[in-house]
């Protein structure tokens, strides 16, 4: 068996399912190219099927990433499995990953088939995904509450057909991880041709044991393949989160004794993106990704930790891309040693444009704030990111008052369509001012899901990254804006939501 653990990231598909975590093409593509950087060997990108929007991510996915699978997610049906073939074209390396529910219930009640028809089905689909592409994944879905003697003759079809792979997902979060090792251990032994394909696991963390599950399948049932996402982002309580299983399968080599192409270095940076994007801020205690995941608190383990390092960290911080919390930049720092500081952080930036306006509003910044930290950076060219598409908005300006016992009152400039809009309007708050004063003039008829405020850099000389979540017409964005003051951030947040959800339509400022 292979020593190689094949890492199959899910974040733009499964990840993306969670309410709320909806990203734009372009959001997914910045994505994309931060997973292939962390040298994730296959990106989910979507499922083309779903909407005309999810067709042109995978699309531009496919055509941009260079060194990792790119794989497009389908029903058990020719149009589904087509419609992601058309979107995989020009990858250099596609996969097609179709599914099909194999659990008693799912079968009945969901699919209302017998279990007869699910298997011709899914025999159909791989014969005809086969025909288009030849790396097949198949996912019996609710594969871990199904009846492993059906299972497994679905299982030993679709190899028969041409799978590749074979998916086996705890879709609902239900397994215990010897119970889940053991299942994936039967069905490798029971299956009279597994050895044709490489085995996986899915997980979901209802029961907050998706990567103990996911490891389990690895190490009891010989799975090679594990599907996760960035900070486990996913429906419900979440998938398989990326960084726990890659620092976990490296951290103990000595007991799983398995290779990865990962690079963890860009790791932090792939979760503070994905964070910043889609709005799920990461908990300060979570393993390898969260503020406190390195850090010492208790006296005796900090003299410890000065002492000798390995008394209390069994992973280095830097290994995983976190910097020490240090003035890297200021003002007087040059558009050089501002490239090189990017790409020590792993950033990269896709044309000397896009270095040129990082680098303005790095100025524009340093100018404002005299100690610029790596989270600032980040968090700049983060929104940077957002900036990129051609956006109708743009924030100029903003003035408020607010006073203990007074109604505060908030003037935003903004830009329309390249026209100068000044709005007015007073608030709860200063941030509630600002927004009806945008929301005045551009009358967006938007509904606010959320709106939070996280400190970048930890201390109220910060600057405070914003997120605003607005719905309209069933369709949700997130926007984000950075500042060091956090009422012109939440603006900015504003205006960038506003950009999103105007996609194609139609929303400019009521001019006069
Ligand atoms: O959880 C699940 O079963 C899935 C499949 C579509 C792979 O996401
Ligand atoms: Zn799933």
């Amino acid at each position: 068996m292979s020593d190689q653990l094949i890492i199959f990231d899910t974040t733009l598909r499964d990840g993306e399912q969670s309410p709320g975590a909806s990203m734009t093409r372009d959001e997914k593509l910045r994505i994309a190219r931060q997973l292939e950087r962390l040298k994730v060997d296959v990106i989910e990108a979507g499922f083309a099927a779903a909407s005309n929007g999810d067709f042109e991510s995978i699309q531009a996915i496919a055509r941009a990433i260079k060194d990792s699978t790119i794989c497009s997610l389908s029903r058990a049906n020719d149009r589904d499995i087509a419609r992601s073939a058309e979107a995989l074209k020009g990858a250099s390396r596609a996969r097609i990953h179709t599914f099909i529910a194999t659990s008693p219930l799912h079968m009945e009640k969901k699919l209302r088939m017998s279990p007869e028809q699910v298997l011709e089905q899914a025999r159909l689909a791989v014969r005809f995904g086969r025909n288009l592409i030849d790396d097949i994944e198949f996912s019996a879905e609710d594969g871990y509450r199904s009846e492993p003697d059906f299972l497994c003759r679905v299982i030993e079809a679709v190899i028969n057909e041409g799978a590749t792979t074979i998916n086996v997902p705890d879709t609902v979060g239900y397994a215990i991880p010897e119970l889940y090792g053991n299942f994936i251990k039967d069905l490798r032994e029971r299956v009279p041709n597994s050895d044709k394909a490489i085995w996986s696991v899915h997980c979901h963390n209802d029961l907050g044991m998706a990567v103990a599950n996911s490891l389990a399948g690895v190490k009891i049932g010989g799975a090679r393949q594990v599907e996760c996402t960035i900070n486990g982002l996913g429906e419900r309580a979440g998938n398989c989160s990326l960084e726990e299983i890659v620092m976990a399968v490296k951290t103990r080599k000595d007991y799983f004794g398995l290779d990865l192409n990962i690079d963890p270095q860009h790791i932090v940076a792939a979760s503070r993106m994905v964070s910043q994007t889609t709005g799920f801020v990461v908990q300060p205690n979570k393993a390898v990704v969260g503020a406190n995941a390195f850090a010492h608190a208790s006296g005796i383990h900090q003299d410890g930790v000065l002492k000798a390092r390995d008394t209390y960290e069994i992973m280095r911080a830097e290994d995983v891309g976190w910097t020490a919390n240090k003035i890297v930049l200021g003002k007087l720092s040059g558009r050089n040693a501002f490239k090189q500081r990017l790409q020590e952080l792993g950033v990269e930036l896709d044309s000397e444009a896009a270095i040129n306006a990082a680098f303005a509003n790095f100025k524009e910044l340093a100018d404002r704030k005299s100690e610029i930290f790596d989270e600032d950076i980040l968090a700049l060219v983060n929104a940077q990111g957002a900036l990129d598409q051609v956006d109708t908005f743009h924030f100029i300006s903003l003035a408020q008052q607010s006073e203990t016992g007074e109604r505060p009152h908030a003037t935003v400039v903004f830009s329309s369509d390249g026209k100068e809009v000044k709005a007015s309007s007073d608030g709860n708050g200063p941030v509630d001012a600002s927004f009806k004063a945008i929301e005045s003039e551009v009358r967006s008829g938007a509904e606010m899901l959320l709106y939070s405020v996280n400190a970048i850099s930890g201390s109220t000389e910060s600057q405070g990254e914003v997120t605003v979540r607005l719905q309209r017409n069933g369709r949700v964005v997130n926007g984000v804006g950075a500042d060091p003051d956090i009422v012109v951030a939440s603006a900015k947040a504003y205006l960038s939501a506003l950009n999103k959800l105007q996609g194609n339509s139609e929303i400019v400022a009521a001019q006069g």
